[in-house]
């Protein structure tokens, strides 16, 4: 059984959106798995790229949030500023051998859950009109290649 199950409660109704929160948790899911598995390098692996894809997300949603005007855009950018930190504390830790995997896990999953329900939905009508003209395909070529 996966450590979470993706549900549509979890759904903004911004696709493109919706896809990168279902990517993150695919990668704690992957990281359950490498940490049930004991293979310390795939952990590492999965971490690494659960972070950079966490990163790459918050940008291509501020830069989203921007693009529609969302009113709200700078305490939104700060709550990703804060949750940053705790990540690459988190991350800080891993790297000086501290098995810091379920708790990042643990801490990942329920301030995303809080994070989608409150703070992303509340952006999301201003930004439901944006994929058309392409910006959408352009800012995702830009922030994840
Ligand atoms: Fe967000």
């Amino acid at each position: 059984m996966a450590y979470w199950d993706w549900d549509e409660s979890l759904e903004i109704g911004v696709p493109v959106i919706d896809m990168q929160h279902r990517q993150i948790v695919d990668y704690i899911n992957m990281l359950d798995d490498a940490m049930r598995s004991h293979d310390q390098e795939e952990v590492r692996f999965v971490i690494e790229q659960l972070i950079e894809y966490t990163m790459n997300h918050f940008s291509f949603e501020e830069t989203m949030m921007e693009h529609g005007n969302y009113p709200f855009i700078d305490t939104h950018k700060q709550v990703h500023v804060n949750f940053t930190k705790r990540i690459h504390n988190y991350h800080d830790r891993f790297k000086r051998g501290d098995d810091v995997t379920r708790a990042l896990m643990g801490d990942l999953k329920v301030w995303l859950e809080n994070h989608i329900k409150r703070d992303d939905l509340d952006y999301s009508p201003y930004v439901k009109n944006i994929g058309k003209g392409g910006w959408v395909s352009a800012a995702m070529k830009r922030f994840f290649g």
